[in-house]
């Protein structure tokens, strides 16, 4: 039975979502193609502008990097990469902003707030917030020591958001390996997408609420024949006591080179010392047989994990709004719709 009990989720119902979603799998081959010149005539600065502000605010806080990279990857999995992410809740909007997966957890609004700004004042009206968060995730990533990638750009900007939506699309911490595999297949990613672009958390960090069950829970089971090493643990487990409130105390998911992008995220998959259950999963999950040999290979070679990534993220930024091509627009301020 430890077999079923690994996770919240029983294996049949993972298995039904599977199914589900890989039926619902929707990506919509007649919207308008992304292209590398959208704003050539219109904004041509653009890259250029995006890439100072990231420069400032990765400086500043390397942490920055990490905190528009998941911006990215939360408003993709919603709605398409619509800009959905960065609406505010008004009286008539139901932002995503306070969805489960976002919570007191998403931050780093300000500087898409500053690099809009920017952009206003250069070329007002042309550049849309969800191209904006695309370009500044690139650059985020180079800043802090990752590959660099060609942004298609184009993308409208929605006027709905997709609270609901936020909270069934995004994976979390304590989900069983297959049912995030299913939330990837139907936003048209692969397994392989998957285990590249969870390499994300080589920076950034994770709150005790997300790593608590980890933690506390069965490491023979999470973390396989590696079990993470009790120094490690009574380290989590400072920061991150069993009860009481501290679910904000972070802890940093590469605790190698926390604030570098490099491959030493799948270092410490190996040695069984994932700081999410989640991520652990992809390589001592019983269910890992296809992601187990990906995350061995990205351990290997940070050229293959680089090349993938780029892939990957690319991929995911392609993921479009349909409904945003025919009633989105171009924000003036990403936080609300224009009137
Ligand atoms: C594979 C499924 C994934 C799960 C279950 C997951 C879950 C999480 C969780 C629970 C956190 C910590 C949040 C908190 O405690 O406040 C986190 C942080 C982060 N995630 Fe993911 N994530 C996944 C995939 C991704 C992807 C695809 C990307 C981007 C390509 C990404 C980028 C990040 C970054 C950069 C951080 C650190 C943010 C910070 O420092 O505040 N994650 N993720
Ligand atoms: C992304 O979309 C652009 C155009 O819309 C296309 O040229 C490119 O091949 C796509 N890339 C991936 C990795 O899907
Ligand atoms: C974690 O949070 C508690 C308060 O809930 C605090 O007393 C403790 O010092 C924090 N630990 C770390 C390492 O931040």
């Amino acid at each position: 039975m430890a077999l079923i009990s690994l996770h919240s989720k029983p294996l049949l119902l993972q298995f039904m979502l599977l199914i589900f979603f890989v039926l619902g799998n929707r990506l919509h081959a007649s919207d308008p193609p992304l292209t590398l010149d959208y704003y050539a005539s219109t904004c041509p600065t653009v890259l250029e502008n995006v890439k100072k502000e990231m420069e400032c605010a990765v400086l500043a806080d390397p942490r920055n990097a990490a905190l528009i990279v998941r911006l990215h990857f939360h408003d993709c999995f919603v709605q398409g990469c619509d800009g959905s992410i960065l609406l505010d809740d008004t009286i008539t909007l139901q932002g995503e902003k306070k969805a489960s997966p976002n919570r007191n957890s998403l931050k780093g609004f300000g500087i898409i707030d500053r690099i809009k700004n920017k952009l206003e004042s250069e070329c007002p009206g042309i550049v849309s917030c969800a191209d904006i968060l695309t370009i500044a995730a690139r650059d985020a990533v180079i800043l802090v020591g990752g590959p660099y990638w060609d942004v298609p750009l184009g993308r409208k900007d929605s006027v709905t958001a997709g609270y609901a939506l936020s909270n069934t699309n995004i994976p979390t911490a304590d989900e069983g390996l297959l049912s995030i595999i299913s939330k990837f297949l139907y936003q048209g990613l692969s397994v392989t997408d998957m285990v590249a672009l969870a390499g994300a958390h080589t920076i950034g960090v994770a709150r005790c609420a997300s790593f608590r069950a980890r933690i506390y829970g069965d490491l023979k089971a999470t973390s396989g024949h590696d079990p993470i090493s009790d120094s490690t643990l009574s380290k989590l487990k400072s920061i991150c006591p069993p009860i009481g409130g501290s679910d904000n105390n972070i802890s940093a998911m590469d605790y190698v080179t926390p604030n570098l992008f490099d491959n030493s995220f799948y270092h410490i998959l190996l040695k069984g010392e994932g700081l999410l259950n989640s991520d652990q999963d992809m390589y001592s999950s019983v269910f890992a047989m296809g992601t187990k040999e990906l995350v061995k290979k990205y351990a290997e070679d940070a050229i293959a994990f680089f090349q993938q990534f780029s892939d990957s993220m690319t991929k995911m930024g392609n993921i479009t709004n349909s409904d945003s091509f025919i009633t989105g627009e171009v924000r003036r301020n990403c936080r609300f719709v224009n009137t």
